[in-house]
């Protein structure tokens, strides 16, 4: 067991074999590859906003706050928790928030685990309805 390909504890799990795709799960892809490709497959219906509510509630509020504001209950054991609500990131493409909240960042957890791929989507209808865009700020991206 030692001496074998065994995974150990607390180490990363082997690389699956080259061209392997995991059954119905969409190719994985890099943030950059995500920002310019993945589009949103869930129409931005109220029902899919509302969802996208409740899991915000559920997963982002005890840092980014209620209101997106960047003030959780959280954030101060933070040196920075950004306000979701700042023109940059209601600007940012759809695929790159879904891949933030798949991935994480440097302090950041990673949801790929928690959240369906529609919750992600979902999330990401919702994070959109946090403010007013500025559809100035990073034309065409959307
Ligand atoms: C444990 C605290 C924590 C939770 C929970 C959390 N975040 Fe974050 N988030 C952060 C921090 C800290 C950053 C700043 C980047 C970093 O250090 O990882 C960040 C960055 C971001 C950014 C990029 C902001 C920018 O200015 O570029 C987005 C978008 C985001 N989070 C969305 C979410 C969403 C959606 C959820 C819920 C699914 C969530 N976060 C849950 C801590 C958190």
């Amino acid at each position: 067991m030692w001496t074998g390909p065994a995974v150990l504890p607390q180490t990363e799990a082997r690389p699956l074999p080259d061209g392997s795709l995991a059954v119905g799960a969409p190719r994985i892809m890099n943030r950059r590859e995500a920002r310019t490709e993945l589009v949103n497959p869930l129409a931005e219906t109220p029902e899919a906003v509302a969802e996208g509510r409740a899991l915000y509630e559920i997963y982002c509020a005890l840092c980014h706050g209620d209101q997106g504001s960047g003030d959780g209950d959280l954030a101060r054991h933070y040196r920075r928790m950004p306000p979701l609500t700042a023109p940059h990131v209601l600007n940012y493409p759809d695929g790159f928030l879904y891949a933030i909240i798949r991935e994480g960042g440097r302090n950041m957890p990673r949801f790929g685990d928690a959240l369906s791929v529609d919750e992600r989507w979902a999330l990401v209808h919702y994070l959109g309805a946090l403010g007013p865009r500025d559809e100035t700020a990073e034309a065409g991206s959307r």
